[in-house]
């Protein structure tokens, strides 16, 4: 069971930073999950709110934001003091952060709806970093996952279930031709996850962060878990 680094090493370092994927490279995660918006000006930044309020203490709306302003934003302190010197990380700087060999799971909070041309910049700076391969592009928002589709039939694509039911999200899934269902840890229960395996698909769950809970879904079958702690990893080096 592979465990993801959910918004890199979260229960160590403010969410969402360099500084947590740093540590969970430290820590031997053999994939990073993070969260991903668009400012006014068309930087893909990564966050998992839509604005800086809880990770900022700024009220400003990323997408009302230009970068050159969202780049100012310190994104540390709240978590701890003596991380004051983190900043909102764009994208590419996280992709230039994370070795070859890590599995990234890039969660689109919105698609075009809100962040207009979000997938295919998206998918342009994933190409250019020669990432595809290694890049799974999951979103709550299916709408965006069927432009990434319909830019790109080699990209990866995992399907948030968030409120959709199972029937819709199989349906979706197989036009999609998604990679994996994505599951709140409410929503894994042995059914779920045998309807998914039963259709091909992996399984991977989250926000998993108790040694207790790993074993669970461990036991379930499932093929991964988001977790704040990447040493949960057993098998990590
Ligand atoms: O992608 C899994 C998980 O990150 C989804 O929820 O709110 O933590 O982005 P959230
Ligand atoms: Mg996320």
């Amino acid at each position: 069971m592979l465990v993801i680094a959910h918004r890199g090493a979260s229960g160590h370092a403010p969410e969402n930073t360099l500084a947590s994927f740093r540590r969970a490279l430290e820590m031997g995660a053999r994939a990073v999950e993070f969260d991903v918006h668009l400012t006014l000006d068309g930087e893909l930044v990564v966050a998992h709110d839509d604005d800086l309020r809880r990770c900022g203490r700024d009220r400003r709306s990323l997408r009302r934001l230009l970068w050159e302003d969202a780049r100012r934003v310190d994104v540390g302190s709240w978590f701890n003091p003596r991380f004051s010197a983190e900043r909102l990380p764009r994208l590419d700087q996280v992709y230039d952060l994370l070795p070859p060999e890590v599995e990234v799971h890039a969660e689109l909070k919105h698609g075009s709806a809100v962040y207009p041309g979000i997938e295919e910049r998206a998918l342009d700076l994933i190409r250019r970093r020669s990432a595809l391969r290694r890049t799974l592009i999951s979103s709550f928002d299916h709408a965006a996952l069927r432009v990434v589709r319909g830019l790109d039939e080699t990209a990866r694509v995992g399907y948030l279930l968030g409120l959709s039911t199972l029937e819709k999200a199989f349906r979706e899934m197989k036009t999609l031709r998604a990679e994996s269902l994505n599951l709140s840890r409410r929503q894994a229960g042995p059914r779920a996850i045998k309807a998914a395996h039963d259709r091909g698909y992996k399984v991977l769950v989250y926000t998993v962060n108790t040694p207790l809970e790993r074993d669970r879904f461990a036991r379930l079958g499932v093929d991964g878990i988001f977790c704040n702690y990447p040493e949960l990893d057993l098998w990590r080096s």
